[in-house]
């Protein structure tokens, strides 16, 4: 156990305004937090909500499956922080891949790139995102809750559906890799989870959808709240998998 360690972040891909705001507004609550989207424009309101609030936050743009820019979104926060001066508490994935549907024998090359893009994201942003989270196990702050990496997924996580191959394909591999690495990293003591988000989150998106249903979708801030939950379990009781649905949800 150390110390020399001053900070414990919390890490957010897909840091967009809706339920990736959500989350880093939460985790913002206890920790410095990290947002990553591609465009700035996505991160700059959110960055001063939070420091309005009293929070910390920064914004890094990067896109996440490209080469190199997981690996320099954390060279950055070495600089930042110092190296070997940070931890990882938290790391959520919740890029939002391209949700279309599409006949299947109509489409062209876009039909793997939703896969592409989501797989290589998720797995990029692990491959970064975990030394952090083991250094924290064996450095971070003592009674610091369990370092924890969850990924964001959807209804199509579990099911694909009529001209929703690509983006099922590309939620099912986020699902295979967190139940991958929830095996191999849990035992190290990282708590690693999945969620389905199994109905419409109520965003701005999302407004014209079940306009005249009160609470036909989900709110995004309780799906922070119940990340934020899963963060808080501690290591002899970690949930690997949620879900959450609106009451009138059909599944
Ligand atoms: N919306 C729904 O009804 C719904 C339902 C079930 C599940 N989900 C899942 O919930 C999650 C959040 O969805 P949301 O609609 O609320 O979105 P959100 O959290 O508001 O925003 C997600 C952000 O991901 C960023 N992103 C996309 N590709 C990226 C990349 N390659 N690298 C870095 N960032 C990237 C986008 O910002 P940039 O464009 O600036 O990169 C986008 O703003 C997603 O995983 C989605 O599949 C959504």
């Amino acid at each position: 156990m150390a110390s020399k360690l001053t900070k414990s972040i919390a890490i957010i891909a897909g840091a967009g305004p809706g339920t990736g705001a959500s989350i880093a507004r939460r985790f913002a609550q206890t920790y410095p937090v990290v947002l990553l989207a591609r465009r700035a424009s996505s991160l700059d309101p959110l960055v001063e909500q939070i420091t309005q609030a009293g929070g910390t936050a920064i914004g890094i743009p990067a896109d996440v499956t490209q080469p190199g820019a997981m690996e320099s979104t954390m060279q950055q926060l070495e600089r930042q922080y110092g190296r070997d001066h940070f931890t990882v508490a938290a790391a959520v994935f919740n890029v939002a891949s391209k949700f279309s549907r599409s006949a299947f024998l109509d489409s062209g090359e876009e039909f793997l790139a939703s896969l592409e893009a989501t797989a290589r994201g998720a797995s990029n942003f692990s491959k970064a995102v975990l030394p952090f989270l083991l250094r924290a196990v064996e450095e971070g702050p003592q009674g610091q809750l369990p370092p924890t990496l969850v990924f964001t997924g959807a209804t199509a996580s579990l099911k694909g559906g009529s001209g929703l191959g690509s983006f099922a394909m590309s939620k099912f591999a986020v699902r295979a890799l967190a139940q991958s690495l929830a095996r191999e990293f849990g035992p190290k003591g990282v708590h690693v989870a999945h969620a389905i988000i199994d109905g419409i989150i109520a965003t701005e998106q999302t407004k014209e959808y079940l306009a005249d249903k009160p609470d036909a979708k989900i709110d995004p801030d309780w799906i922070a709240e119940a990340y934020w939950f899963l963060h808080s379990q501690p290591r002899s009781s970690f949930t690997h998998e949620l879900d959450l649905r609106p009451y009138c949800e059909t599944w």
